[in-house]
């Protein structure tokens, strides 16, 4: 028998696709050829599993050697089919049992010494090996983050010398079982830490408990980046799913799977300087950015009017949507983007507009170029706008009144408010569509009438109407009624600060 067949796996997106390595031996001139739209990583396995495999007291076939990755049109990337590969050949020539190798899927790259190295991305490689029934053979320093997928059979190996002492049935690999930390939710900063600011306070519970995007506007030092660091401390906790979901995500980013930050939600802040890529993802081989590393957590844009106009055009679609789409020449990738924004802006250029010792310096059209920075459909997209004014100085210098813990207080009414969106609509109220606000959130027709004066005295979109309306069901949620009442709907109005100009 001069042909193997083994399964290995690709990674388009979030998702690892099946990739099956065949290997055929000809008679002729010695030689080997990689087909498949290997990409340069990939066709440089050939030294790599040469090396190995001399290195390792196996024959190399002098035959002619072709290796084909199917299906051809999937772009392949990176050192990650080494090991089907060297797999394979040795199959073919007779110095590994053929049988039973449709049980496994291989995965990981190949030092010349045998050695098996790491790879990014196996959590999705483990979650699909797991759902079609197959065993996955990885590199033993990657074997715990395959083993976070409940009910997959992960073999960890050090060396292809391993790989293959298991599948001569002489030295098995034993199952790896998940040990890991990072499974204590807690441990983030604690709103206690802020003094005064009770107004952003509320509205920060409030965002959190509805997964409304927040822009918090005030002069520098007032808590705006110390309120938005403590919304992830008061969200719901991560279910299953959406930890998972989170790791997968990690795991084929550029910094790859960290145990720690499991069950957590992520926090990403990424600098005005970033670029579009950087933000949304991209890349040859494309890979996620910042909206998608900030997936089931919060981004917070600090600075907001700084950051590159083109590039916050970019984040209205993923904002609506909860994904991002990448095209790049062949190929397309796409991921998951369903965050939580948060920024913050000083109110003018110098940053003291409105502070009572007249420090503000600047002109009124000075401020009015400094706020056009941002479009009115990316404010529109933002579900509240909210002040946070200098602290006074009495309020600053007092203790706090009491030890308590206002994260944890804070995140028993969020997630309360929370399930009793689930059950309603399966979702939070933020992702509510159109169908479902004319359904949950109905209102009496003394708040329709004030929604209505509202909406003309400051100008609002149909878009701001119905964020309003989505807000006010939260409050309503979070105070544990059914009915939105008129006092819930002007608190939601008064969250529309930048819509008054
Ligand atoms: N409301 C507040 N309570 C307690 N400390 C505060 C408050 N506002 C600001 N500070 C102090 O000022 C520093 C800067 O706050 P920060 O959140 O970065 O302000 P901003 O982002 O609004 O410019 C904080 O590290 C903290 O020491
Ligand atoms: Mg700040």
């Amino acid at each position: 028998m001069s042909l193997a067949t083994l399964y290995s796996r690709a990674q388009a997106g979030v998702n690892a696709p099946l990739v099956t390595v065949e290997v055929h031996l000809a008679n002729g001139l010695p030689a080997l050829s990689i087909v498949g739209l290997p990409e340069t990583a990939v066709k440089e396995s050939k030294e790599r599993v040469r090396g190995a495999l001399l290195n390792s007291q196996f024959e190399f076939p002098a035959r002619r050697i072709t290796i084909n990755l199917a299906p051809a049109d999937l772009p392949k990337d990176g050192g990650r089919y080494d090991l089907a590969i060297a797999l394979g050949i040795l199959a073919a020539s007779g110095q590994l049992p053929i049988r039973q190798m449709d049980d496994y899927e291989f995965i990981g790259e190949l030092a010349l010494s045998g050695e098996l190295r790491p790879v990014r991305g196996v959590l999705p490689v483990s979650m699909e090996a797991c759902a079609s029934g197959r065993a996955l053979v990885v590199p033993l320093d990657n074997s715990n983050e395959a083993a976070l997928v409940e009910g997959a059979t992960v073999l960890g190996a050090r060396h292809l010398l391993d790989v293959s002492g298991h599948l001569h049935g002489n030295q098995p690999l034993k199952p790896h079982a998940y040990s890991g930390n990072g499974s204590e939710p807690g441990g983030y900063p604690n709103l206690s830490d802020i003094r005064g600011q009770h107004h952003a306070k509320r509205a920060l519970e409030i965002s959190a408990a509805g997964g409304h995007s927040l822009l918090m506007i005030g002069p520098p030092g007032t808590g705006k980046s110390m309120l938005a660091s403590r919304l992830p401390g008061i969200l719901p906790e991560m279910s299953k799913k959406e930890a998972l979901e989170s790791a997968a995500i990690n795991s084929i980013s550029h910094d790859g799977f960290v145990p720690a930050t499991l069950n957590r939600r992520p926090f990403r802040t990424p600098h005005h300087t970033a670029s579009g890529v950087a933000l949304v993802g991209g890349g040859s081989q494309p890979r996620p950015g910042e909206i998608s590393l900030s997936h089931n957590g919060v981004m917070f844009l600090d600075e907001l009017p700084e950051f590159d106009r083109r590039v916050l055009e970019v984040l209205r679609e993923p904002l609506e949507s909860g994904k991002i789409v990448i095209s790049r020449a062949a190929r397309q990738a796409e991921f998951p983007a369903r965050f939580q924004l948060v920024a913050a802006m000083n109110p003018c250029p110098c940053g003291y507009l409105g502070d009572k010792n007249g420090r503000c310096q600047c002109s009124l059209e000075q401020v009015r170029r400094y706020r056009s920075r941002l479009s009115g459909p990316l404010l529109d997209r933002i579900d509240m706008h909210i002040e946070v004014p200098a602290v006074p100085f009495d309020e600053l210098k007092t203790a706090p009144a009491s030890a308590e813990d206002l994260s944890m207080m804070a995140r028993k009414r969020v997630q309360a408010a929370r399930d009793r969106q689930l059950s309603r609509c399966g979702k939070a109220n933020h992702a509510l569509g159109i169908r479902e606000i004319e359904n949950s959130c109905q209102i009496s027709h003394e708040s329709a009438q004030l929604l209505e004066q509202a909406s003309r005295q400051l100008g609002l979109s149909a878009r701001v109407y119905h964020r309003i309306l989505k807000v006010a069901r939260t409050i309503a949620d979070l105070a544990s009624v059914e009915a939105i009442t008129t006092q819930h709907i002007s608190e939601a109005i008064s969250y529309r600060r930048l819509d008054r100009r």
